[in-house]
């Protein structure tokens, strides 16, 4: 039998890393942070030395990903090569390679597999931006999230700042706003909701309001 899924699918910013973080820790179920699968292999790419644009050598990267996610009080400690790297592949520079990386078909079909694999029982919370469409299709509850950019960019900031980065409220609208443009219009598993996803606008919800109400929603159809 297959593991049940939930998938939360949307834009950088809508609040999806938090909300599945929660999910998983309230069900007891395990957590994908699909994105993380993207910055490690732009990092490791940097790293290398290999040209970003250079799809098939990328994708080697992509293939040989040596990484360990490592469960530890403070949270989820992520190794890339046994670096600990929890930090770097959320800078801002990494998010933006992240999304360069991700428009090569033959890295997204590399890390297809990996992604898969993170379903076991009790069940999966899948967080991306091709869950519902591409990676678990047959996911029974699939929701996407938005807020609206400016939102979106506000929360990042205050998100950088808490981490003890410096974010300039501009400059991460600005990298925000381009980065939705090049997630939704690439060719290859674009940003966008699966026909069956249900659509939340968080804008002006609170994270435990969305918790409850997806919770709600995986109760229903459990
Ligand atoms: O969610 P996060 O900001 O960590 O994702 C970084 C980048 O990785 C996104 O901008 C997107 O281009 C890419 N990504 C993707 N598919 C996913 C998750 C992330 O293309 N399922």
């Amino acid at each position: 039998t297959n593991p049940p899924v939930i998938t939360l699918d949307g834009p950088g910013g809508a609040g999806k890393g938090t909300i599945s973080t929660l999910l998983a820790e309230e069900l007891g179920w395990q957590f994908l942070d699909s994105g993380a699968l993207y910055r490690l292999t732009a990092l490791a790419a940097m790293n290398h030395g290999v040209e970003l644009s250079q799809e098939s050598a990328v994708a080697v990267i992509a293939e040989h990903l040596d990484v360990r996610f490592e469960k530890s009080e403070q949270g989820t400690r992520v190794i890339l090569e046994n670096d600990n790297v929890t930090e770097a592949i959320r800078e801002e520079r990494v998010g933006r390679n992240a999304s360069v990386v991700a428009a090569h078909n033959r890295v997204r079909d590399a890390l297809l597999k990996r992604q898969r694999a993170f379903a076991t029982l009790p069940g999966l919370i899948a967080d991306g931006r091709d869950m519902g469409t591409v990676v678990f299709p047959e996911a029974p509850l699939k929701i996407f999230l938005t807020a609206s950019a400016e939102e979106r960019a506000r929360r990042r900031v205050s998100q950088l700042s808490e981490g003890g980065f410096d974010a300039d409220y501009d400059q991460v609208f600005a990298d925000i706003v381009e980065r939705d443009e090049r997630d939704r219009n690439r060719a290859t598993a674009p940003l966008k909701p699966a026909d069956d996803a249900i659509e939340l606008d968080t804008t002006e919800l609170s994270i435990p309001a969305v918790v409850e109400y997806i919770l709600a929603l995986a109760s229903e159809r459990g």
